[in-house]
């Protein structure tokens, strides 16, 4: 390892959730979109992809700054566009946080915050989730540069109110950074923190809600000062012109958004039913997936087992608290039916 960096050389790198090379799986393991994109998110990149991608695109994204400044009453000054909102949390950690400073976030939650700090020579400070995943106690007194809080949380779907996300941010010293990728699918949503507090920065992502995943494509808002200083840490053109047209285009068809949030509420609701009723306990989910407890706390590994024999992929993870859950996805309709049943076949060992 004589090359590498220790900090590199001694983490183990960041693990995605398996992507399948062939079709023919359901697929509820990534919290990916079943349904298509906005039809004019789809034409706004064709048409990016005409002689003028021998260019390269405008530094700031400046299309899509216009139509989301538009769309979420901000100032484009205030937005920074990223390759999907990990680039975003990169580009936060670097600007905020020095080797050897201190990140906090709640655990559990996105399993990225500990090696974005990891790389950085960061220390990472984890603050337990209470059982009901209800704000950490002490995450207010970690003297941390840069605090990450997904809210909705990952993996537990859950969310804390923007009222209390607002006492946290006030009695921090450094910068609170509110991942918002699921908001979409919740009640409340923080963006208005911004204008009140000075250390707040809103990350939102299109690869949720807009089913835009392989677009790769997502923005920060945050107070113009703070946007500034993370734009001297960007590459300098990390998001592409297919990128800028494709999500300015979904921030302006809102009927789509709305219609695409609807169906995946609803199949969430049946998707809950569904487990609650064969002795799962699922946490309250403000997002597109949902995390659900295996009746009697035991065998979740060999539930996700033998539902990938079936080609029907989940998330399970190997971690104190997540280990007797599954973390599910909501598809279609025809995708949760398909769960289901297998679900309710395993449990009750007919096979
Ligand atoms: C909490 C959270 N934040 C951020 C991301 C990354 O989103 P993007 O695709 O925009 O990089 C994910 C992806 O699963 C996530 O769960």
């Amino acid at each position: 390892m004589k090359y590498t960096r220790d900090a590199i050389a001694r983490m183990d790198g960041y693990v995605p959730g398996y992507q399948p090379g062939e079709g023919g799986y359901v697929k509820l393991n990534t919290n990916e979109n079943p349904y298509p994109p906005s039809p004019r998110a789809v034409e706004a990149m064709r048409r990016a992809c005409d002689e003028s991608i021998r260019k390269y695109p405008p530094p700031m994204a400046d299309r899509f700054r216009k139509a989301a400044a538009a769309a979420f009453h901000l100032e484009p000054g205030e937005i920074l566009c990223g390759f999907g909102s990990d680039d975003l949390l990169t580009i936060a950690v670097r600007t905020f946080c020095d080797k050897g400073d201190s990140i906090a976030f709640p655990y559990p939650s996105y399993s990225l915050y500990p090696t974005l700090a990891a790389i950085q020579g960061a220390e990472s400070v984890a603050v337990d989730f209470p059982e009901d995943y209800s704000l950490p106690p002490g995450l207010e007194k970690t003297g941390a540069k840069l605090t990450l809080l997904a809210n909705p949380n990952a993996p537990s779907g859950t969310q804390l109110s923007g009222h209390e996300v607002r006492r946290l941010a006030r009695s921090l010293d450094g910068v609170l950074l509110v991942d918002e990728a699921y908001v979409e699918f919740a009640g409340e949503d923080c963006l208005g923190l911004i204008r009140d507090c000075g250390n707040v920065i809103v990350t939102r992502t299109f690869s949720k809600a807009y089913s835009l995943a392989g677009l790769r494509f997502g923005f920060a808002a945050a107070d113009a000062g703070l946007i500034r200083q993370m734009t001297k840490v960007k590459d300098s053109y990390n998001v592409s012109a297919p990128g800028i047209a494709g999500a300015a285009a979904a921030v302006e068809d809102r009927r789509w958004l709305e219609d695409n949030v609807r169906k995946i509420k609803d199949t969430r609701a049946t998707l809950v039913r569904g487990l609650q009723s064969l002795g799962f306990h699922c946490w309250p989910s403000e997002t597109n997936f949902v995390l659900a407890r295996v009746p009697g706390h035991t065998a979740a590994r060999d539930l996700f087992e033998r539902l990938f024999e079936r080609k029907i992929l989940v998330r399970f993870f190997d971690l104190p608290r997540l280990d007797d859950c599954l973390r599910i996805t909501v598809g279609t309709d025809a995708d949760i039916d398909r769960l289901l049943g297998a679900l309710d076949e395993l449990l009750r060992g007919r096979v």
